[in-house]
C-alpha cells in the first residue's frame, strides 16, 4: 500500500497543535524570566562591576607595536631573566606589552599602588591576557591597541597566561608581570609579603 507521501504544502503530521503540557509550559516560564534576568545583568554590570575597558583602543599596525614595544623595553630595562628583559616604566607612563606566538614581551616590573596605562596588542594571532592567580582577563589581538588604565593592588611575582588557544605552543605562552611593593621590594626580598586582594 502507498503511504501519503508529505509535502511542505500539507500540514504536519502530529500533535504540535495540540496544548502544551504544564510541565513544558513551566519550563517555558523559567527559561524566559531566566533570559530576563541575564538581559538586565548585562547592562547592570556594567555599571557594577567594576571591570571594564577603559575604552582607549586604536587601530594599528602590528610592526609598529613591536617597534614601540622594542623600544619602551630598551628604555626602561632594568633587568633581565632568560633573556627576557625585565622593564621597569616610571608610574603614570605608558606600558606596552606584546603577545605573540608563544610568548609576552616583556617582562613588566610595576609598583603597587601606582597607576600605569597599560597598552596590549598581537602580533599574529588573537591571544587571552590571563593574570594568574588574580582574576584579569583581556582578549589581546592583532592591529588593535587596547589600553587599560591599571593599579596593581598586590605586590608580588604575577604570571601571565595565554587563555585563547592561539596554536601548537599555546600551553607553552606564558608571561611575567613582576608588582613591587610600596617600597619598591620585589617579593622574594621581602619576606613579609604574600599575595593579596587575588583568589588562592
Ligand atoms: Cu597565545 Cu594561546
Amino acid at each position: 500500500m502507498l503511504t501519503k507521501v508529505h509535502t511542505g504544502l500539507d500540514p504536519v503530521p502530529g500533535v504540535w497543535w495540540k496544548p502544551a503540557h504544564r510541565a513544558e509550559k513551566i519550563w517555558v516560564a523559567v527559561a524566559f524570566v531566566w533570559c530576563m534576568v541575564l538581559f538586565a545583568m548585562m547592562p547592570l554590570w556594567h555599571w557594577r562591576g567594576g571591570q571594564n575597558p577603559a575604552g582607549i583602543r586604536t587601530r594599528v599596525k602590528p610592526g609598529d607595536f613591536y617597534a614601540r614595544t622594542m623600544e619602551f623595553a630598551k628604555q626602561y630595562k632594568v633587568g633581565e631573566d632568560r633573556g627576557f628583559p625585565i622593564v621597569q616604566p616610571p608610574p603614570g607612563s605608558d606600558v606596552y606589552l606584546t603577545g605573540l606566538t608563544f610568548q609576552w614581551y616583556p617582562i613588566l616590573q610595576l609598583v603597587k599602588g601606582e597607576r600605569y596605562r597599560l597598552h596590549m596588542s598581537s602580533l599574529d594571532v588573537g591571544h587571552g591576557f590571563s593574570l594568574f592567580p588574580m582574576n584579569v582577563n583581556f582578549q589581546v589581538v592583532p592591529g588593535y591597541d587596547y589600553a587599560l588604565d591599571v593599579t596593581p593592588n598586590a605586590a608580588g611575582d604575577f604570571r601571565i597566561i595565554c587563555n585563547e588557544f592561539c596554536g601548537i605552543g599555546h600551553h607553552t605562552m606564558v608571561g611575567r608581570v613582576i608588582v613591587l611593593d610600596e617600597k619598591g621590594q620585589a617579593l622574594s626580598d621581602n619576606p613579609g609579603a604574600r599575595i593579596l586582594g587575588g583568589r588562592p
